[in-house]
Order: C-alpha cells, then structure tokens, then sequence
C-alpha cells in the first residue's frame, strides 16, 4: 500500500441554482484513500449536457446542493489505499463518476478505473467516456442494429452524438444526423448526411432521405417531436430514447418529464406495428455492482480501443483550466459547439 498524507485539492462546487458564473473554487484537504479507494489525479474531466440540468435542479437523479459536478474523469492514480495493488501508482484511468470530477484530485473506489491506453491524449479519452459507454451501449446493447441499417441521430454534433455518428459509421451503417447548419462541414466529416434541426420541415427532409423509413432514431430531445422520432420508424425499426434536453428549461419536477416519457414509450411499445421503443439509462442495472462495472469496463475498453486506433476522433471543441469551470460551462450552454467542452488541470 503506498499512502498520502492530507493532501490540498482544488473543487469546483455547484452551490445552488445559480448561473455559470455562479459557480464556486474552493481548497478542501482530502484524507488519503480508503480501503479499496485510490487518491486520483485529474488530467482531464468535461462538461455533459448533465450539468446544464443540475445548475438548474432540473437532472433526473439531481444531487442536493452544494456539490462537486464532474461526470466523468480521466486520471492518473497517484496513491493506493488498504486493499488496492500499489503498482496501480503511476498509471492512467478513466472513470465515470456522475459527480465530483470537477476536482484536482479525487477519492475514487479503485473497481470503478478503467485502464487508459499508452498514446490516447487525457482530453482524448474523456471526449469517450460517458459519452462513448452511453454510444456504445446504445447502439450495441439496447438498439442492436444491423450492418447496413440506416439510422437517425438527433444532435450529431453533440458528446454522445459525435460519437455515437462515428461508431454507426464504424459498424456499417447509414447515418442521417441532425445538427444546426453551422455543425453540417463537422456532421459531414464525421460520416453522416446532416439534416438542420430547426427546420420546419426537418423530419420531412429526413423521410426524403430514407423514404422506406428508418432501422433506428436515438433521440435525447424528447417533448412533442418524439412522435416524429418513432414515426420515421420502418416496421422492425427502434426508438432509443435517452433524454429530455427540450424540457430542460421548464419549471417544475425534474422527474416529471422523463416520467411522462416512460408512459409514452410503453403505450407505444402496445401497439401492433413491429416497431419498439427503449429508454436507454446509463445506470440501469448499477444495484448489481459487479455485473454493472464489468459492463462498463468492457464497453469503455472497446471505445478507447477504437481511440487508440485511430477508428474514433476525439471531438474536443474547447480546452479550460478547473479553475475556469465557469467559463467550460457557459460555452457549452452556448449551443454553439460541436463536441465535448473538456477541462483540465
Ligand atoms: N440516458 C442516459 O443515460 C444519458 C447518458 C448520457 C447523456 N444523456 C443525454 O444525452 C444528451 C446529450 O448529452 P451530451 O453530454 O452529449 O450533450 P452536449 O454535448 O451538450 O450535446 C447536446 C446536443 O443536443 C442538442 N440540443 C441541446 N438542446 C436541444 C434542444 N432543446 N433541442 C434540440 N437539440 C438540442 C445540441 O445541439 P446544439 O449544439 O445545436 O445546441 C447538441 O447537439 C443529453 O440530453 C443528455 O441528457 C443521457
């Protein structure tokens, strides 16, 4: 076992609803790590579309206040408590988190790290990891689509979305992505036909494209529109469902709207057409830990696999120092990017 004593550790804290620059740095000394816990050095964390939901107090599973954000980290272990193998000193990880990355230095349980390959940069990786385990998973465990099929990807410029284009691409498939115009040169590169979602007429666009309708549409959009989503559907075709980003601004319960999604997609799932509907959550299943983590290690190896290789390109839009949390946040609320707004130390 090697050991630390306290150790200083900056912290951005998310004290309440407030605005970006709401957000607070604080100094905390962290105890050295607990039994099958390691002392993790951040090299690299991001924003998800998440912590737009919980400045808001608006995230499914919404932490109470004050916390650390922070969903998922890449690090570098730099001390090993009781029952955790001390050559894991030195060596790199990615993990994903929910909160509390958005810190110099972590407490993390040492089960949670998956390894990090020799030459995939840290900002790299992070662009994969909830991101790449929820594109991964998505595409893979819950819609199982086959070589060949074509699908719909709404928001094709986004963390999950970039990813989730380029491991369809990777697999085979057609992809017809949404994005505003200013993203379409990126979607384009990426592998997919853009289509601008604030057209109108977007889904008719996207039926002029797949006329015989769709394998699958991943949609984290929700609201009215999702009827569109599972309309664009061929009979056999899936709807993954993962989000509700067009209620986010809405007052009210935040488990209300992925609620009311529940019963839309299980009444859908009645009807005699051949098509399903799925909502897809990353942390489904996590009340078996070890099947959870076994799950995520093989889905997160697999992606940074593809990282590794050159199969994936991270999509970094912007780099910001942890103390600049504030500004990482406003940027990526600014709709204006195309990838994963990372921080780093
Ligand atoms: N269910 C799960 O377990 C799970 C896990 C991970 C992520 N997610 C969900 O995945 C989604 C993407 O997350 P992320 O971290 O990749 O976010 P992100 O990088 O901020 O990307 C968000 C994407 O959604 C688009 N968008 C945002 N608000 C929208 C709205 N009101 N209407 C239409 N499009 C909108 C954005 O387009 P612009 O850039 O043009 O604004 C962008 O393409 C989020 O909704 C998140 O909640 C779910």
């Amino acid at each position: 076992m090697s050991s630390a004593a306290a150790t200083p550790a900056t912290e951005v804290i998310l004290p309440g609803t407030v605005d970006p620059d709401g957000l607070q740095v604080r100094t905390r000394h962290l105890p050295p790590p607990a039994t099958g816990q390691v002392l993790l050095r951040m090299d690299a964390t991001g924003v998800s579309f998440a912590e737009q939901q919980m400045r808001r107090g608006k995230y499914y599973d919404q932490p109470p206040f004050p916390f650390v954000p922070g969903y998922d980290v890449v690090g570098t272990v730099v001390a090993t408590g009781p029952g955790v193998d001390p050559a894991l000193t030195g060596r790199r990880f990615a993990a994903v988190t929910k909160t509390g990355a958005w810190a110099s230095l972590l407490h993390l349980d040492a089960a949670d790290l998956v390894p990090v390959p020799d030459g995939v940069t840290a900002a790299a990786a992070e662009t994969v990891a909830v991101n790449g385990v929820t594109a991964w998973q998505m595409l893979h465990r819950t819609a199982h689509v086959p070589h060949g099929a074509t699908i719909v990807v709404l928001g094709a410029n986004g963390g999950v979305g970039s990813t989730l284009v380029q491991l369809a691409r990777h697999a085979g498939m057609t992809v017809i992505g949404t994005a505003s115009t200013r993203h379409h040169d990126t979607v384009r590169r990426l592998g997919a036909t853009p289509v601008d979602y604030r057209d109108p007429a977007v889904y008719r666009r996207i039926r002029d494209l797949a006329p015989h309708g769709v394998d699958a549409v991943f949609d984290h959009v929700g609201g009215p529109a999702l009827q569109d989503s599972w309309r664009l559907l061929r009979r056999g075709g899936v709807l993954v469902s993962y989000g509700t980003a067009a209620t986010k601004d809405e007052d009210g319960n935040s488990r209300l709207p992925v609620l009311k999604l529940f019963a839309r997609l299980a009444l859908w799932n009645l009807l005699p057409n051949g098509r399903s509907a799925h909502f897809y959550n990353f942390w489904a299943g996590r009340r078996r830990p070890e099947a959870f983590r076994a799950r995520l290690r093989e889905d997160l190896t697999q992606v940074l696999a593809l990282l590794a290789d050159g199969t994936l390109t991270a999509q970094v839009a912007a780099e910001f120092p942890l103390r600049e949390a504030a500004a990482a946040l406003a940027l990526a609320e600014s709709r204006t990017v195309a990838g994963k707004v990372v921080i780093v130390p």
